[in-house]
C-alpha cells in the first residue's frame, strides 16, 4: 500500500481502517505490524532537532499510530489516548471552570458519577444527575451555567438509548458542548461525531482491546481547539499508556468489526432466551422491539450491541445465587471482551453509587455475551436460571 490509508479518491471502509490507519508498513525495517516503541526519550541530532519525538509522555510513535487509528474509525481530526478510561473522561472534565454546571446520566458508569461528585465536585463543579434519555428531564435540568452535557448511549447498565442528534442540537442551543461515552456501541455500530456530538470518550479496556488483557482510554474529537487543550492535559498530567499497552488496543481494534457482529448475533440469540424464561421479569436490551429506545437505536447504530441486562422475579437473592452459577460466562467485572461476562451491578460495578439518586435494582443482573459457541452459551445461562425458574 502506497500513501496515507484512506488518503485516495475513495475513502476506506471501517475494517479496512481498523487494520491500516495510522499503521503503514514502519518505514525503517519494513515491519507490517506497528512496532513496540519501548523507549522513552529520542535522540536529536541538534539542540531541539528531532523526528518529531522528544519524550514518551509528549508522544510515541505507537500511542500516534493508535491515536490515529481510532480517529479514523471515529471519524475525528484528531484522537488522544490515556492510561484509563477514568483518566480520559478526568481529562474532558478538567475542561469545566467552577461554578460551570455538567449534566449526567442517573444511570452513567459509577465510575464516572465518582469521578464528578467526589473529585471534581469538590473543587467547584457543578453536577445534577438527569435521566438524558428523556429530552424533556434534560431540558428542564439545563441552567445558564451548563456548560457540558455528558451521555452513554447504550447506557451502564440499564441500556437506555439517548438520541445523540437530538441532545446535540438541544445542548448547542444552550452553549454547552456534548461528550458521548461509546465504550457500549463501538465506532462500529455508532458515530456520535457524524451526529453532532463534540467528543466522543471510550474505555478502550472494552470492545477495542476486546481481549481483558488491558486497561485504557481514548478521546477523539474534530474540534481542534478542544484537542489542543486536552492534548495540553495529557502531556501536563501525564495519564498515559505505554507503548505495549498501545499494541495491545491497535491489535484488538483490528478484528473489531467481526467481534461485534459475533458479539451482536450472540446477544441477540441470549435476549430471546431470557424474554422467554420464567425466572427472568425485565429484560433491558435496545434490540427488543418493546425497549423504549428502539426506535432511536435503529436509527443511530448499526447493530445493538452485546451488553444485556435483565431482573430476576425473586429478587437479589436469586440473581446474586445465579452470577454465582453460571460456569461459561465468568463472575467478573468489565465487559466487552471475547469472552462472556456476568456481574451483580449493584454490589460490584456500581456498588460505589449504592447510596446515590444511581442506585442500581439489586435485582439486576449484566451480561457481557462474548464470542462463544452460541449453544454453549445458552446452556451455561439455562441451567443457573432453571433452578429459580
Ligand atoms: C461506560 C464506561 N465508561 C468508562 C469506564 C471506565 O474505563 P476504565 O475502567 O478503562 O478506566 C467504564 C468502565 O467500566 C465504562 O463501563
Amino acid at each position: 500500500m502506497t500513501g496515507r490509508p484512506g488518503s485516495g479518491p475513495e475513502p476506506l471502509g471501517f475494517e479496512s481502517l481498523a487494520i491500516h490507519a495510522g499503521q503503514p508498513p514502519d518505514p525503517g525495517t519494513g515491519a507490517v505490524v506497528t512496532p513496540i516503541f519501548q523507549t522513552s526519550t529520542y535522540a536529536q541530532s541538534g539542540v531541539g532537532q528531532h523526528l518529531g519525538y522528544d519524550y514518551s509522555r509528549t508522544a510515541n510513535p505507537t500511542r500516534t499510530a493508535l491515536e490515529q487509528c481510532l480517529a479514523a474509525l471515529e471519524g475525528a481530526n484528531r484522537g488522544l489516548a490515556f492510561s484509563s478510561g477514568m483518566a480520559a473522561i478526568d481529562a474532558l472534565l478538567r475542561q469545566l471552570r467552577p461554578g460551570d454546571q455538567l449534566l449526567i446520566p442517573d444511570d452513567a458508569y459509577g465510575g464516572t458519577y465518582r469521578l464528578v461528585s467526589r473529585v471534581h465536585a469538590p473543587v467547584g463543579l457543578a453536577y445534577q444527575p438527569v435521566a438524558t434519555h428523556d429530552l424533556g428531564a434534560l431540558k428542564e435540568a439545563f441552567t445558564p451555567r451548563t456548560r457540558m452535557v455528558w451521555v452513554e448511549t447504550p447506557s451502564n447498565p440499564l441500556l437506555r438509548v439517548i438520541d445523540i442528534a437530538a441532545v446535540a442540537e438541544l445542548a448547542h442551543e444552550r452553549g454547552a458542548t456534548l461528550v458521548v461515552d461509546n465504550t457500549f456501541a463501538t465506532p462500529y455500530l455508532q458515530r456520535p461525531l457524524a451526529l453532532g456530538a463534540d467528543a466522543v470518550v471510550h474505555s478502550t479496556t472494552k470492545y477495542l482491546g476486546g481481549h481483558s488483557d488491558v486497561v485504557g482510554g481514548f478521546i477523539a474529537t474534530s474540534d481542534e481547539d478542544l484537542a489542543d487543550r486536552l492534548a495540553f492535559v495529557q502531556n501536563s498530567a501525564g495519564a498515559v499508556p505505554g507503548p505495549f499497552d498501545c499494541f495491545l488496543v491497535l491489535r484488538g481494534v483490528k478484528t473489531l468489526a467481526v467481534r461485534m457482529d459475533r458479539h451482536c448475533a450472540n446477544a441477540q440469540a441470549v435476549v430471546e432466551l431470557l424474554s422467554s424464561h420464567p425466572a427472568v421479569e425485565r429484560v433491558h436490551y435496545p434490540g427488543l422491539t418493546t425497549h423504549p429506545g428502539h426506535e432511536v437505536a435503529a436509527r443511530q447504530m448499526r447493530g445493538f450491541g452485546g451488553m444485556v441486562s435483565f431482573t430476576l422475579r425473586r429478587g437479589e437473592d436469586a440473581a446474586v445465587a445465579i452470577a454465582g452459577a453460571t460456569r461459561l460466562f465468568t463472575l467478573a467485572e468489565s465487559l466487552g471482551a471475547v469472552e462472556s461476562l456476568i456481574e451483580h451491578p449493584h454490589r460490584m460495578t456500581h456498588a460505589s453509587v449504592a447510596t446515590s439518586p444511581l442506585a442500581v435494582e439489586p435485582a439486576l443482573l449484566r451480561l457481557s455475551v462474548g464470542i462463544e459457541t452460541i449453544t454453549d452459551l445458552l446452556g451455561d445461562l439455562s441451567q443457573a436460571l432453571d433452578r429459580f425458574g
